[in-house]
């Protein structure tokens, strides 16, 4: 993890960050170093032969100035102050540009605090690299920029310090989204995900932080009926488990929400399995489960005032002389019957259990959200960098979208049409696992909701597209894991 930090003082790193936009001058370019004052003439005049517009995603670097070197990061076109979104994707941009580097400052433009955990969260999400599977080659692999540096004249207000502890919080669990959503089926399996977690747990301060799990094997979801998850996970030799993380504040009287997240270690399909080209990128079916686990985590370890019910279903959907054919009639738990007329249309069936079990809970729930890459249609619907919001109640959906207008995550509300509901009905059993084509992913809304109670404020979040990059990366964001809904989780709550 990156060391992240605030000063005003002298730039003693390695490397000087400073923005770069383009002017209303036809071709004009001009220099944003935010508090740092840095003579820009003769910056601009080599800017300018090399070509630099400052367009987003765009990395200058020149040797020299008051570091070793400066690095460039586009901010777009110049303006009097410039959105959160763009400084986090500009610190992302760049840190990403110094891997292999030991320490940045960035003198961005910072008008107030929420500029300083921008700038500090983009440059750690962006000073990520994932080297733990290279063996003879690793050493050829540059490692994630060291530490970075906010340079602001708030640098000596407690907020600004604040601000550094939260971007490292938020830096550090996205981190653990995308490891976990990076490791090859081979490594993460339904167990070893919940080791993997009981691990971090111990980090975000374990007991002492107010955080309990516990872990239901095979042997236990079957005797207690989760259908669902024993369903998916039978044509497995990796046997499915349900984790549960609960996280209880301090404070008395808090809101208390429950969380549910896609645990798919691998998904084939399973007997009806997918075709080989892209087979690989369902190494990422498990990123519902790691966001839901990652954010209850940083909850705890940022010590909120809310109390969380984290579930996550985990199986391996594969196909085998034990996997469920389709025709199968499984009982979700609670006893709503399903016949699996699909095995691919298996990420319903583990969220159903989880959605059930956790509505269960001792304590009232204030709202519950599930967290899934659930459908190929929501990637039709959105593409690959807007995820879906559906929702049983209005209010809590607008709440968790003026959230994501924060973190400067991309979600879009999408409807429940009742309509589609009856392309579930199936002639044998209280529902099936799939229905109308078309509005694929609304009819997996309308799957859900089934097994939610109707007067508990409910969000389904399908970042099927979001979870994964699979093209360049851009921002402060990756190839492959994104970490995407962590950050939107953590600030919902945050907001509560
Ligand atoms: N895990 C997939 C959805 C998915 C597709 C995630 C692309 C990420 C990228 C899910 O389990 C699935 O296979 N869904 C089917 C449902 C269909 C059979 C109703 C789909 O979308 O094709
Ligand atoms: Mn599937
Ligand atoms: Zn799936």
């Amino acid at each position: 993890m990156t060391t992240l930090k605030v000063s005003d003082g002298l730039v003693k790193d390695d490397v000087l960050v400073v923005g770069l936009v383009s002017t209303n001058t036809k071709g004009g370019i001009a220099i944003e170093a935010g508090d740092l004052a840095i003579d820009s003439r003769s910056l601009v005049a080599s800017l300018v032969e090399m070509g630099a517009t400052g367009k987003a995603d765009e990395i200058t670097k020149i040797p020299g100035g008051p570091a070793r070197l400066i690095v460039f990061t586009g901010l777009g076109t110049k303006a009097n102050t410039y959105p959160h979104e763009v400084l986090r994707r500009a610190a992302g941009s760049a840190a990403r540009a110094l891997a292999g580097t030991s320490s940045a400052t960035f003198a961005l433009p910072v008008k107030d605090i929420a500029a300083v955990n921008a700038i500090a969260e983009g440059a750690g999400l962006g000073a990520y690299v994932f080297n733990e599977f290279r063996g003879s080659t690793k050493s050829d692999h540059k490692l994630a920029l060291k530490s970075a540096t906010v340079y602001t004249n708030f640098a000596n207000k407690a907020e600004a310090k604040a601000a550094i502890k939260r971007a490292t919080v938020i830096s550090k669990y996205t981190h653990l989204v995308r490891d976990l959503v990076n490791t090859p089926p081979s490594h993460l399996t339904p167990d070893s995900f919940t080791k993997k977690l009981a691990a971090s747990f111990k980090s975000a301060g374990g007991l002492k932080a107010g955080l309990k799990v516990t872990i239901l094997d095979e042997k236990q979801l079957k005797s207690q009926g989760f259908g669902g998850i024993v369903g998916v996970g039978q044509g497995s030799a990796n046997p499915p488990r349900l984790l549960h993380i609960s996280y209880t504040p301090k404070t008395k009287k808090v809101k208390r929400f429950a969380f549910v997240g896609k645990g798919i270690t691998f998904d084939t399909g399973g007997l009806n399995l997918k075709p080989g080209l892209g087979m690989e990128a369902m190494k990422s079916d498990m990123s519902g489960a790691a966001a839901v686990c990652a954010a209850t985590l940083a909850i705890a370890e940022l010590g909120l005032p809310v109390a969380i019910e984290c579930w996550a279903p985990l199986a391996e959907n594969m196909p085998s002389d034990t996997a469920t054919r389709p025709s199968d009639i499984i009982t979700i738990f609670g006893g709503k019957t399903v016949e699996v007329l699909n095995p691919d249309a298996e990420g319903r069936l583990v969220l159903a259990d989880g959605l059930v079990k956790a509505q269960t809970s001792k304590n009232k729930l204030d709202g519950i959200i599930d967290v899934a890459t659930l459908t190929g249609a929501q990637v039709v619907a959105l593409g690959t960098r807007t995820s879906a919001v559906m929702t049983n109640n209005q209010s809590f959906s607008d709440s968790f979208i003026a959230a994501t207008k924060e973190t400067g995550e991309q979600f879009w509300p999408m409807p429940l049409p009742i309509e589609l509901r009856a392309s579930l009905d199936s002639p044998v059993a209280d529902l099936a696992n799939i229905g109308d084509k078309n509005g694929g992913m609304l009819v997996a809304g309308l799957f859900l909701k089934e097994f939610v109670s109707d007067d508990l404020p409910w969000l389904h979040l399908d970042i099927a597209g979001p979870a994964y990059n699979e093209a360049k990366a851009h921002g402060y964001t990756p190839v492959g894991g994104t970490g995407v809904s962590m950050r939107s989780l953590v600030r919902l709550v945050e907001q509560a």
